[in-house]
């Protein structure tokens, strides 16, 4: 495509949405945060109670996948919000049923197919800072530049605790860490585009480091890419 782009993949809680989004706002290009297309696939289905194993509805989440009247609203400074057919779901995405929802549809050929032109469509002039999974290794293999945003289990697991009980949610340390270790074995296992840094992208391990250190880290490579 004509417009730069630049991929940021990763596990979940490896710190890559808050680069990305302050890397979008620092160069003025636009954010595809491409987790939020297999939440609200999520959301579609937990709603229309659909069932990845029952084929017509497997079918219908497909034609929805397609179909998806989403908006991503410019960041106004606390975040980009999510809109489907109209309705705020920013937070509503983000609950755990959900996240795991979503994590189910994300391993369907069908599903990830049925988004694809979609998210290839935000590769617009000035540029495109994508956030993901497969954004190096699938959506956009001819990318700029690719960061594989990293972390171990236990720091990820350590900034979720911090997030929930901040927010004064009741949460458990022992049952996040299984929970992330549950997701990345089924991300990085899954037989399409499963989680793995692309063969030529730049691995950054944020374990130990604050946002800005990890920020300054990324700036420099996007520098010496001129
Ligand atoms: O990044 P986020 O946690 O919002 O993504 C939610 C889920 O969507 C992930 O657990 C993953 O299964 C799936 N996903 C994906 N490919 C992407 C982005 C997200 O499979 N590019």
């Amino acid at each position: 495509s004509a417009a730069p782009v630049m991929t940021l993949d990763g596990p979940g809680g490896a710190g890559k949405g808050t680069l990305a989004s302050a890397l979008a706002r620092e160069l003025g290009w636009s954010l595809l945060d491409s987790g939020a297309l297999y939440r609200l696939v999520g959301l579609l289905s937990l709603r229309r109670d659909l069932d990845a194993e029952v084929t017509d509805d497997l079918d219908a989440a497909v034609n929805a996948s397609r179909a998806l009247d989403l908006v991503f609203e410019p960041d106004r400074g606390d975040g980009q919000r999510v809109r489907l057919d109209g309705e705020d779901v920013t937070d509503a995405i983000r609950e755990d049923a959900v996240s795991a929802a979503a994590s189910k549809w994300a391993v369907q050929p069908r599903i990830r197919e049925a988004l694809l032109a979609r998210q290839r469509d935000f590769a617009q002039p000035p540029g495109l800072i994508a956030d993901g999974r497969d954004m190096g290794t699938v959506i956009f293999p001819d990318a700029d530049l690719k960061l594989y945003i990293t972390a171990s289990a236990e720091e990820r697991a350590n900034r979720r605790f911090a997030q929930l009980s901040a927010l004064d949610v009741d949460a458990n340390l022992g049952r996040i860490y299984r929970e992330i270790l549950e997701r990345d074995a089924r991300d990085a296992s899954r037989e399409v585009a499963p989680l793995k840094p692309a063969v030529d992208a730049h691995v950054i391990d944020t374990t130990g480091e604050t946002v800005a250190a990890s920020l300054e880290r990324v700036r420099c490579l996007v520098s010496e890419k001129g």
